[in-house]
């Protein structure tokens, strides 16, 4: 297990030292020409109603809020067009933090029990590798990759992140983008305010709407995870890109100052979140933002999925304070569980998770962009337009929170310090938490 963390840092490593590779196999954001379609995709087969005792295809997700529902069954109406013959169990479970942890409890009791879904939602790097792949857990996909040729239409490095010993455990479905800031134009227009560049800009831009009594900063924390998020986005910037990314492969101390001085930053932040924060969930927390409770947003990219299926329209984007040029990833993918029940109807799954048709259906309602680079590009929005160009540009780091960086017991530990911390504010407290977190999980002798 010593063995695959050592490599999954350098994997983190190469992460951003493989960004000019990446920029280069990365989404095009003009139209590319048509590539002729796979045989499967011309002939859209009826779909037809699965025969009693049909085989069962039983898929565990954290996607229950809008856009994530749409997105996914945006993946399941192309399954059933392919595959009639099969019934699907949508097994997803909301709640938790914002990256899944009521679903993962559930799903380590099931696969721990020899009873796994034929497939489950999971995040790309540390996630998958470090947890269930290093137990032992999960099928290699080499056979699907070459059958598929994936290998031509994933970037490089998401492939290499999908693996271990050289062989692919998932199929990544999509590529978000984390440290991102979704702002009330109303808000920010009503203090003349434009969305703020770092966090000095921040500050100045919350006391102005603090003066008015309004919150600058909205935080879910009835769970841990929303806060830990954020934070992430303060120690980019304080830390710089490199020395981030450094925390994950050996090279950053995690008793660097940077650490504290980020925690400083979100003390002082935490003063002008929405005050009733440790009752606010993460399904919540877009509401806040719809009804002018919150000047802003800190959040991934599926926060304009839930907003957009609010019908939600009076909001804009930036990166998130001082992480411009910085493009904070994670890829939601699918991988196959040893002993499925099901294992044909689990390999079709991944083939369509895998498919231009299955990626198309599913990320233009996400808000994340596709993790083939032969989208086609005339089904993405603005946004999209914009992750894509970013994609192409910016330097890339992994998420914590969202299981790019490390495994899943330390994104546990890292999130409950914060959690902690978002009530006690206790900086020197929190820091040592964290440099023991990462003694635990390998990432710091
Ligand atoms: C992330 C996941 C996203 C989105 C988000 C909110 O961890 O990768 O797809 O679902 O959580 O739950």
């Amino acid at each position: 297990m010593k063995q695959l963390n050592r490599r999954q840092f350098l994997k983190m490593g190469a992460l951003v030292a493989g960004g000019a590779a990446l920029a280069s196999c990365a989404p095009a954001a003009t139209p590319a020409p048509a590539a002729p379609a796979a045989p499967a995709e011309q002939k859209p087969a009826e779909p037809a109603k699965p025969a009693a005792g049909a085989q069962k295809l039983e898929i565990f997700s954290w996607w229950t809020s809008g856009g994530e529902i749409e997105a996914l069954n945006g993946l399941f109406e192309v399954y059933k067009k392919r595959y009639p013959g099969v019934e699907i169990v949508n097994a997803a479970i909301a709640g938790g933090t914002s990256s899944g942890g009521d679903m993962k409890a559930v799903l380590q009791t099931r696969m721990m029990g020899g009873d796994p879904p034929e497939s489950f939602q999971v995040h790309l790097g540390g996630e998958l590798l470090g947890s269930y792949v290093a137990a032992g857990q999960m099928e290699d996909l080499e056979f699907l990759y070459k059958e598929e040729g994936w290998d031509k239409v994933f970037p490089k490095t998401l492939i290499e992140i999908a693996s271990a010993d050289g062989k692919p455990y998932s199929v990544p479905v999509n590529i978000h983008r984390s440290n991102m800031m979704w702002y009330s134009k109303k808000l920010l227009d009503s203090v003349g305010a434009q969305p703020p560049k770092n966090w000095d800009e921040w500050f100045v831009l919350a006391e102005k709407l603090k003066a008015k009594g309004q919150p600058t900063l909205a935080i879910a924390e009835s769970g841990a995870g929303f806060t830990a998020h954020v934070f992430e986005t303060m120690m980019i910037p304080v830390l710089g890109p490199d020395k981030f990314t450094g925390l994950f492969n050996g090279k950053t101390s995690w008793e660097d100052k940077g650490i504290a001085d980020a925690l400083e930053i979100l003390k002082r932040a935490l003063d002008y979140a929405n005050p009733d924060f440790l009752n606010v969930s993460w399904g919540d927390v877009n509401d806040l933002l719809v009804n002018g409770k919150v000047g802003m947003i800190i959040q991934g990219d599926w926060t304009p999925g839930v907003l957009w299926s609010k019908k939600f329209e009076d909001f804009g984007w930036a990166p998130a304070p001082g992480n411009d040029g910085i493009y904070q990833m994670l890829s939601d993918s699918f991988g196959l569980p040893k002993k499925v029940k099901n294992r044909e109807a689990a390999i079709n799954w991944l083939r369509v998770c895998g498919s231009k048709e299955g990626q198309d259906a599913f990320n233009p309602a996400k808000g994340s962009i596709p993790a083939r680079i032969d989208a086609d590009i005339t089904k993405y929005g603005p946004y999209h337009k914009w992750a894509m160009e970013a994609w192409k540009k910016d330097k890339l780091v992994p998420s914590i929170v969202h299981g790019a960086a490390a495994k899943l017991s330390f994104m546990t530990d890292f999130m409950n310090a914060i959690n902690v911390f978002a009530t006690k504010k206790d900086v020197a407290a929190t820091h040592a938490a964290l440099v023991k977190a990462a003694k635990d999980a390998g990432l710091q002798k």
